[in-house]
This record gives C-alpha cells, structure tokens and sequence, in this order.
C-alpha cells in the first residue's frame, strides 16, 4: 500500500475535470478521455491521458513500472470517488417505528412536534459509549465505500449538549485517521431543541454559540457550521445570529433550508455566502437567484424527499438558473436512512429531471465544492487525490441504468485499491 498506481486502457475514463463547482450546461460536460489511463504517486494525481501517450511517457522517463500496482481497466468505466457531501452518519440508535409512522400518514415534523424525531436519536447517542459510534461509523464507511464514495461530510446535532456534541465530532476526528474514507465534520449543534429549552430557543441558540461552539471552534474539530432553519425549529433570525458567530469563529457555513416550509433559508444562505444549502425543497425562485449569484452550492437530497413523501426539489430549474448543484444522501435515522448512491442516480435522473451527466457532476466535483474541497478531490485532474471508482460495465450509463445496484467494481483511495467487488468487498490495513 504505497499509494504508487497506474490504471490503464479505461473504456471511458471520465475526468469531471475542474477545480471549482459547475454551473449550467458546463454540468454535462464530464470530460471524458477513451481509452484513458491515470498514473498515481504516493496518493496524487501524476498524469492523466490516454492510455498510449501515458504509457509512451512513462517508458521515454525511465519509469520503474515495478513500484507500481496496475489495474487494467479494459472495457471498464473509471471515474472519480463519489462525494457524500451532506450525511449524518454518527449516531446510536434507529427509528423504525417512526417509518412505520410515517406509512400510516404522520408527518415527520407531526413526529417531531409530539417529542419523536431527532431528540429520540439524542437519547441514544448521549448514552452511547465512544467505542460504540465508533464501531457503527466503521460499520457505515465500509457500507459507503462500497458505492465509490471516498470522501464524506458528516455532521454532529445527535447531542444538543456540549459533551456530546463534541463526543460526535472526536469519533469523526478518529475515524478520519482510522478508515480509508475522508470525513469533512460539520457542528450542527442547532438540529433541534431539546426538551429542556422547549418555548427557549434563542437561549438554546446563546448557548450553542458562546458555550459549545468556541470549544468546537478552538479545538478544530470541525470545518462547517450548519443548522436546522426551519420552521418550528429555528427561525431565520436565530440561524442567522448563530451562523454570523460561526464565521467570526473561522468555521464555513451550511444551512438545513426550506425544506419543508418556505422560510427564506436560500436567501439567508446567499446574504452570507454558505458554501452550501441543502434540502431546498421549497426554496423560493429569487433565493434560487440568489445562490446562484453568490456562488452557493445547493445540495439536493432526493432520497429524503422520497423517504418523506414530500415532492422533489427542483433541480432542473436550479440548473437552468445556473446555480451549482450537488446530490447527496443525507444518510441519518429519520428522515433518510440510506446511504445509497444508486438510489440517488435513480432519484435524480428519473424523478428530478436530472441528465445522467448532470448527476456525475453533481456526486463528483460539485459534491466537492459543498464541502469547499474541489481544489483536492471531486474530479481526475493531476495535482488531486488519486480517489477513484471502476465500474464492472464500459460505460458511466450504466449507472443510473442498472437502478438501485451499485455497479462500482472496484474503490482506490489516494492511489490503494481499497475496495474489490470481485475479491470480497473492503481490504483492511
Ligand atoms: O437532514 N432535517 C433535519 N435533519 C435531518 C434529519 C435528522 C433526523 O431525522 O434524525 C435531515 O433530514
Ligand atoms: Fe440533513
């Protein structure tokens, strides 16, 4: 495991070159080179091309191909590690009563106004021992692996309290170091109130901010801010109040917004340059506007929309607005419990009116920018993480063709063949 590869003779190897997120029509554009091969030393990205040129320059540098491992791509699509750049993967304890619930016809926000929802699964993790989410997040990364994602953003707000919030985010800083897959980690202290604070949100806001949130700030353990601005939950005045704190603190932004009540969580996105806002499932045409303008990714999360029966964000329109987009799980024990990339292809190209390409583009290089991280990882360019996904079949459309099965064959995380399909699924170090 030197991080030393070459793959080679690659049917399509689609690139999504770039180095920021994509707008419009340059969203179908996946750059794809036939016949294509990528060198990887020590991790990074060497050289990218087709396969004679590459083969042809490494013999004309002398290169000793025996430091290298090489995968022979032939009649194979390869392209870059997935991105799941919204998930809540940390957490103790399952909701499977709520989803039969939910089938019965009660609303996830009925569940959660009667005292179900986010504050069951706070229970559970406040009791659950490190070692615990450590071995459920082991558990779920091998899962998340196994669909080409190597790199995910995940958030804490499973503790509503200072020890627990932080306990989230040290497993997420162990498991950063322990398993192949990157975790970009979000504070969302703000995800719902606790019993305690009910009728008292904006102490439980003073609280997140001057109490938890500097402690998170200062020991930086994680990257973004973000918080459930909804209504009933946290208005906009207090996602503001807490997210402009967050920014003095140095931490980015990101916004849980319209979900499911049009609130003006897009334009509060925009007014403060988020990196991202997720969900926008009602989001208004002139919070759409906005984004666009000010450069914010929306993060569209279909498979929620599916799970709660609620209708689709409108992911066309936002293209067509040229807002950047990107498509995640949002893998959590509520609202969404799936971590699957197939599901979302199948989402978002039959049901959202999403191109194929488009979704690429939006799993790839865009999901890199929600997490501001397309400089590094999200497309085959040299200079990036040797993070990449072969498929079994020659082409990348046979991804949202084969619904629901994941057609990744194999996983390389920073130039290591991580994870074999045909050898029996995750190699562990
Ligand atoms: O993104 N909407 C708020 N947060 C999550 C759900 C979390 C949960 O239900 O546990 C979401 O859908
Ligand atoms: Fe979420």
């Amino acid at each position: 495991m030197n991080g030393n590869l070459i793959v080679k003779n690659a049917s399509e190897l689609v690139t999504c070159s770039g180095f920021t997120a994509k707008k419009g029509e340059e969203m179908s554009d996946l750059k794809i080179i036939p016949d294509g091969a990528v060198v990887i030393k020590e991790g990074v990205i060497e050289a990218v091309g087709p396969t004679r040129d590459i083969l042809l320059e490494l013999e004309n540098n002398g290169t000793d191909l025996s430091g290298f491992d090489i995968i022979d791509a032939k009649s194979r699509a390869v392209l870059p590690g997935f991105v799941d750049s919204h998930t809540h993967f940390v957490f103790s304890g399952f909701r499977a009563e709520e989803f039969a619930w939910r089938l019965r016809g009660d609303s996830y926000m009925d569940i959660m106004n009667r005292g179900g929802g986010i504050v069951n699964t706070v229970d559970a993790t406040r009791k659950a021992a490190v070692d615990e989410l450590v071995q459920l997040g082991i558990k779920r990364l091998d899962s998340m692996l196994s669909f080409g994602v190597t790199t995910v953003e995940g958030k804490s707000g499973y503790g509503l309290d200072c020890d627990t919030e932080i306990k989230q985010l040290d497993v997420m800083a162990h498991l950063n170091n322990i398993h192949y897959v990157d975790i970009a980690p979000t504070f969302l202290g703000a995800h719902a109130v606790p019993e305690a604070y009910k009728g008292k949100e904006d102490a439980f806001i003073e609280f997140m901010m001057n109490d938890v949130m500097p402690r998170v700030a200062e020991r930086k353990l994680a990257e973004f801010c973000d918080i459930f601005c909804e209504k009933n939950v946290f208005s906009v005045t207090q996602s503001r109040r807490l997210l402009s704190k967050a920014k003095e603190l140095g931490l980015k932004l990101k916004l849980h917004a319209d979900e499911i009540v049009q609130t003006g969580g897009a334009e509060l996105a925009a007014e403060l340059e988020a990196i991202s806002a997720d969900h926008l499932l009602q989001a208004s045409e002139e919070g759409i506007r906005q984004m666009a303008a000010a450069g914010v990714v929306a993060t569209l999360l279909p498979a929620t929309a599916f799970s709660l029966k609620e209708p689709y964000a409108r992911g066309r329109y936002m293209i067509d607005s040229d807002c950047a987009v990107a498509l995640a799980t949002d893998f959590n024990p509520g609202s969404c419990f799936t971590e699957s990339i197939p599901l979302i292809f199948a989402l978002a190209t039959l049901y959202m009116d999403i191109t194929t390409e488009e979704a690429i583009t939006a799993l790839t290089i865009n999901a890199a920018a929600a997490i501001d991280r397309a400089d590094t990882i999200g497309s085959l360019d040299v200079g990036k993480h040797g993070d990449l996904a072969v498929l079994e079949y020659p082409s990348y459309k046979f991804i949202p063709y084969h619904i629901g099965i994941s057609t990744v064959d194999k996983v390389v995380k920073k130039g290591n063949l991580v994870f074999d399909k045909e050898k029996g699924g995750v190699r562990y170090c």
